[in-house]
């Protein structure tokens, strides 16, 4: 059985805007899979037609349940932490926790919230009012709230943005960890590291349509050959040849070389010391998700 099944999933709005055109693909039981598209793409919409949100065309099941048919057992499966934020502005943490887990009914779900809570270091705000949260700790509550029920398949929609490098990195630990413990994770993102780090598996969508489906390794290989820019402050020491030839930019003491794969960064790295060149200040730039993803496109 499949973790899930989109069918045919097409989705239109207001009688005339397509929005999903035909999307099909299916997730197993442990997959880690990333969905990425640029804005308006249609993540958002497929996953609030996976959610039961949206209304649409075509058939989605969730291990095996069918959301326009069956949506109650359908959702018992899911988490979603969805992109935007949205909560009872009258109900503290541990209230809006509580309160989600009434939903699904589980009882006696303390010991999870608390676990919970902790993992997304919320434990200061378990009795604060959730309008009283910073952005990034409404983002990490809104994670907390998806999981009260342990669902097997978790979708998040772009959690990592406006949330801090720290709590960025923690909460990749934690989703990870519920992917070794076995859930099915499709995430959004636009950050290229975190596809890096977290998925095995690649679907790219582009104004509603499924462009690409591939592993994470045949993604990253379509990164060869886009710049890498290595940035040098250095006040003291003189470029050799080789070098020279790499700089593309000079701004005061700032040199930037252009690089054509990660390899050459060691090879940069061994000749500035060779050179004997005073780094001050070193910053390297990979490509970015978009313009793998423009690269992909062949725009
Ligand atoms: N409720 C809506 N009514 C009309 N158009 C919508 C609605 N929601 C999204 N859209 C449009 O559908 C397209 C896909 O949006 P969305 O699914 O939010 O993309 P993404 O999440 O990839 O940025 C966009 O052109 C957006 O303007
Ligand atoms: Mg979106």
């Amino acid at each position: 059985m499949y973790a899930l099944e989109i069918n045919h999933v097409s989705k239109i709005y207001n009688n005339k805007f397509k929005a999903l055109d035909d999307v099909d693909f299916q997730l197993n039981p442990g997959d880690f899979v990333g969905l990425l598209g640029i804005n308006g793409a249609g993540k958002t919409s497929l996953i609030s037609s996976i959610a039961g949100i949206n209304s649409f065309k075509g058939q989605i099941k969730i291990l095996g349940q069918d959301v326009l048919s069956n949506l109650v057992a359908a959702k018992k499966q899911l988490g979603v932490v969805p992109q935007e934020l949205a909560f009872d502005p009258f109900l503290t943490v541990r209230q809006t926790l509580v309160f989600q887990s009434g939903l699904y009914g589980v009882k006696n779900n303390q010991a999870w919230i608390e676990e919970l809570v902790a993992r997304m270091h919320l434990e200061d705000k378990m009795d604060a009012n959730t309008r009283s949260l910073s952005g990034g700790m409404k983002r990490r509550l809104m994670v907390a709230q998806a999981l009260v029920h342990k669902p097997p398949l978790i979708i998040l929609d772009e959690p990592t943005v406006g949330v801090d490098v720290e709590i960025r990195k923690n909460l990749w630990e934690f989703i990870q960890e519920l992917h070794t413990q076995g859930h099915t994770i499709l995430l959004t993102t636009h950050y290229l590291e975190e596809v890096e780090k977290l998925c095995n598996q690649i679907i790219m969508i582009d104004k509603g349509k499924i462009i690409a489906k591939s592993s994470k390794d045949e993604l990253i290989s379509k990164a060869n050959g886009l710049p890498i820019f290595f940035e040098v402050e250095t006040t003291a020491g003189l470029f050799s040849e080789s070098l020279r030839q790499l700089i593309v930019n000079k701004e005061l003491n700032k040199y930037t070389l252009q690089l054509k794969t990660s390899e050459e960064i060691m090879l940069v790295l061994t000749q500035l010391q060779q050179d004997g060149i005073k780094v001050e200040n070193m910053n390297i730039s990979r490509p970015k998700l978009e313009d793998i993803f423009l690269k992909y496109l062949g725009r």
